[in-house]
């Protein structure tokens, strides 16, 4: 098979990489995608750096065997423990690793925001890296960051909508950490599906805030690296390979909820040697 049409393999702990895999299809609709779902280990948001780059590890090598031509680490957590180490491991094979952070602090850069808030796991929030990364590229942007840790595994298990996820939402927005910011970056693949709900808390508190929902970004980020790599699929006939370390009803729910069509979604096993 030609490069241009293998599959783009995109990996999270759990759903929340659909997110950026429904946002690339968007833009790319000829594309196939490998997605894996590490349900069982999730959530990623409260483990160690060693512990998320042990299963990054494992993900990237069921990826490269999948021969994909580009690896979408759509997940913060995993972005800021173990970019280096899967863009190394992906290296020797000469596949492009995209990372869900980089194209987010350009993006705000560009953007010229006064104040940004930051939203994530502990492990994002943790790492610091959001603050990091835009100081370095424009030390006036003010910068503040609240671990908001209850958001993902309450969107996992499908609050969305409704008094629980609200009386939540609400309660991690009022926090006094993100008072008079101009931009909130939603730094979790899982929060797309509760941006509605954001705006909403902002429009009824008549606060002005850019919601910055980094999937589409990231999306635009892989379209010009294939670009730039002459691997876009031209030819089409796009296939989409679901796998999940857990069989959840949640993800299965949630895949049909992305895509009209029947989806393949498989249990697998690829942590044997742990
Ligand atoms: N979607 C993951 C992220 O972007 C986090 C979810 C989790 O904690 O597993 O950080």
């Amino acid at each position: 098979m030609n490069k241009p049409q293998k599959s783009i393999g995109i990996f999270d702990s759990g759903i929340g990489g659909l997110t950026v895999a429904n946002a690339i299809l968007n833009i790319l609709p000829k594309e196939s995608i490998v997605y894996f779902g590490d349900t069982a280990h999730l959530p990623y948001g409260d483990k160690s750096p060693e512990i998320i780059k042990k299963f990054c590890r494992a993900i990237t090598s069921f990826l490269l065997q999948q021969e994909v031509k580009m690896i979408v680490i759509a997940c913060n957590s995993a972005s800021a423990a173990a970019f280096e180490l899967v863009r190394k491991l992906a290296e020797e094979q000469q596949v492009t690793v995209i990372n869900v952070i980089d194209p987010v602090v350009d993006y705000i850069v560009s953007n010229k925001f006064n104040h940004v808030g930051i939203i994530g796991t502990r492990a994002t929030i943790g790492s610091k890296i959001f603050p990091t990364k835009i100081k370095i590229a424009n030390p006036a942007i003010e910068v503040s960051a609240l671990a908001t840790p209850l958001l993902a595994p309450m969107i996992e298990s499908g609050f969305v909508k409704g008094d629980i996820s609200r009386t939540v939402i609400e309660t991690y927005l009022a926090d006094e950490t993100l008072n008079d910011i101009d931009a909130l970056v939603l730094a979790c693949t899982h929060y797309p599906l509760i941006k509605r709900e954001i705006e909403e808390y902002y429009k009824n508190n008549h606060k002005n805030v850019n919601i910055i929902a980094t999937n589409e970004i990231v999306a635009q980020a892989v379209l010009s690296t294939l670009e730039s790599q002459n691997l876009i699929n031209k030819v089409g006939n796009a296939q989409y390979h679901f796998f999940v370390s857990d069989y959840t009803d949640s993800f299965k729910k949630t895949t049909q909820l992305f895509y009209d069509q029947e989806v393949s979604l498989k249990q697998i096993d690829i942590f044997k040697e742990e």
